[in-house]
């Protein structure tokens, strides 16, 4: 038997943009995690071998052998990450299996939640049969996994997933992490409305194709603020955040992304004393964060934002 388990995570600055080749920063989120169990059941008989791979999601009611989830038109992203696993691992035909995958990171919502289940499967797989595989080769796995979710995922989620770490990502470059000099607080909040990425990616699309040069600046300025905010956060000035959160939520409310329950959220912190607050992922429902400082005041806000519809809060501390 081989288990493994992924943390969630958190774009703190730069979502969208990032697609266009602006910096973003993100971090892992502890709190939460996917896990995925893989036991051997036996050698493989008849035609198929994924015939006999089960493939168990009790959360999401899903008891079925590979086989059956299959297709070549639309790839279920179990099947795929399973698939392609056992490819970069020169497996053709495994032993019969079974899979089970469990997770507490609420799905659609911004927090990494395909991305993780797909890297707990990849390194439970690879532990299966006593293989390791790279981060880098864990996150490219995962990476084609969430191209089914997302379409033309920029690959920050797999990214900051596979490593663990802080990162700030460049899509197409060398992951780069970066460093906390200071630690901070964000209190994260879940609008509870499942927010596809793949339909606000989509939209801002529509929107820069209509007019490149405007939403080019746009993406300019995100980059500018994530610049900035990494600076803070690498000397430690962090009461610089704020503000730049802030500037960051009214960029992605340009790009119609945000929502009237994420909008009330964050007014909310900010009314309960946060220094900064702003959406997080692809927006329209799904997470935003606050920073909170001093630590202290964490609960306090974590309280107004359930009073004004919070679905989930989580506090967390960067560094
Ligand atoms: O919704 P999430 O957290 O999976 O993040 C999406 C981030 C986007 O920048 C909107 C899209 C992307 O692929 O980077």
């Amino acid at each position: 038997m081989s288990a493994a388990s992924a943390p969630g995570k958190i774009i703190l600055f730069g979502e969208h943009a990032v697609v266009y080749g602006r910096p973003a920063l993100a971090v892992p989120v502890t709190q939460v995690q996917a896990n995925a169990t893989v036991e051997k059941t036996g050698e493989f008989q008849g035609e198929n071998w994924a015939d006999s791979v089960l493939v168990a999601a009790p959360d999401i009611g899903l008891f079925s052998p590979l086989s059956r989830i299959q297709s070549e038109h639309a790839p279920h992203p179990l099947a795929a990450v399973i698939e392609n696993t056992l490819q970069r691992l020169g497996i053709d035909r495994p032993p019969a299996f079974r899979v089970t995958i469990g997770s507490t990171i609420p799905v659609a919502s911004g927090l990494g939640s395909g991305a993780a289940v797909s890297v707990a499967v990849i390194r439970a797989l690879a532990g299966l049969f006593e293989r390791s595989l790279s981060d880098e080769q864990v996150s490219a796995i995962a990476h084609e996994v969430e191209k089914l979710h997302h379409g033309t995922p920029s690959g920050i989620d797999n990214t900051v997933i596979a490593y663990a770490k802080p990162v700030y990502f460049v899509r197409g470059e060398p992951i780069q992490t970066f460093s906390v000099a200071r630690p901070f607080y964000l209190v994260i909040a879940d609008t509870g409305q499942a927010a596809p990425t793949r339909e606000s990616v989509g939209d801002v699309r529509k929107l820069w194709e209509a007019d490149k040069s405007r939403w080019e600046a746009v993406f300019d300025k995100v980059g500018e603020v994530v610049q900035e905010a990494r600076s803070a956060i690498e000397s430690g000035q962090t009461s610089r955040l704020g503000p730049l959160m802030d500037a960051n939520h009214a960029l992605l409310q340009e790009m119609t992304v945000s929502s009237p329950e994420l909008d009330r959220l964050v007014l909310a912190a900010k009314t309960a004393g946060a220094d900064g607050a702003k959406l997080s992922g692809g927006g329209r429902g799904g997470n935003m964060l606050a920073l909170v400082h001093p630590k202290e005041k964490a609960p306090a806000i974590a309280e107004s934002l359930r009073k004004a519809g919070a679905k989930n809060v989580i506090i967390t501390q960067v560094g």
